[in-house]
């Protein structure tokens, strides 16, 4: 039994000694311009969503979902989120190949977490990734609202659908249901 526990422990030391060395000798790659493999992907999404499950308290969003708030929300994501997200004119974003690992575009392909999953993430960020937390930069009230907006995106009011259609020249529905099919093959199936 002694034998055994000190040949554990050596075999723990000994690969703590080569992740040390493989860290220290720059063996670790760190370019972000390339795409994550498929099983690290598996692995990482599993990992950041079950600590989320774990982590992330089951609130409900205080606010209601009417036309202003969902049309703020939409400014707020904009602003905020759009430039690695994706935008609402539905050209692909300048950062959005340029993490690793990459940004979902939630526009194409919006979160479909419970409002709490969403507000969570944008509230603290994801570890290790380009994911800010947002908690010093908007208030809660204005996470809330893109929080709403990402949850509605398919399902949106017509005076709010009216009001994309205005500022960024596209429909809101995308017109060509087989392009998206195509774009979302692109997409890790696992990742949800
Ligand atoms: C600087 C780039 C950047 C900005 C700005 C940014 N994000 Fe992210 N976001 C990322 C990256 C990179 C990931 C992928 C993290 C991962 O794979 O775990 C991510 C992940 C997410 C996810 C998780 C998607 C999932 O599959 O669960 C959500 C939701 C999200 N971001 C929302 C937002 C919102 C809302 C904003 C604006 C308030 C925002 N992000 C701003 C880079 C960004």
């Amino acid at each position: 039994m002694g034998k055994f526990l000190l040949g554990i422990i050596v075999t723990l030391v000994a690969l703590i000694l080569v992740a040390l060395g493989v860290a220290t000798l720059g063996l670790f790659p760190t370019p972000a311009n390339v795409e994550p493999s498929h099983l690290e992907r598996h692995f990482a999404m599993g990992a950041v969503d079950a600590s989320m499950d774990r982590h992330a308290p089951r609130l409900t969003n205080p606010l209601m979902p009417n036309d202003q708030n969902l049309i703020d929300g939409m400014k707020l994501y904009t602003m905020n989120c759009a430039l690695c997200h994706g935008g609402l004119d539905r050209k692909p974003s300048t950062l959005g190949n340029s993490f690793y690992p990459p940004p979902p575009n939630l526009v194409s392909d919006p979160p479909d977490d419970p409002e709490w999953h969403i507000f969570y993430t944008i509230r603290t960020g994801v570890r290790y990734t380009g994911m800010p937390a947002w908690d010093k930069a908007l208030t809660p009230p204005d996470m809330w609202k893109i929080t709403m907006f990402l949850s509605h995106m398919d399902k949106l009011p017509p005076a709010v659908q009216q009001y994309w259609k205005t500022s960024f020249g596209t429909s809101p529905e995308p017109e060509n249901k087989e392009g998206m099919k195509d774009l979302s093959h692109d997409h890790d199936k696992d990742h949800h």
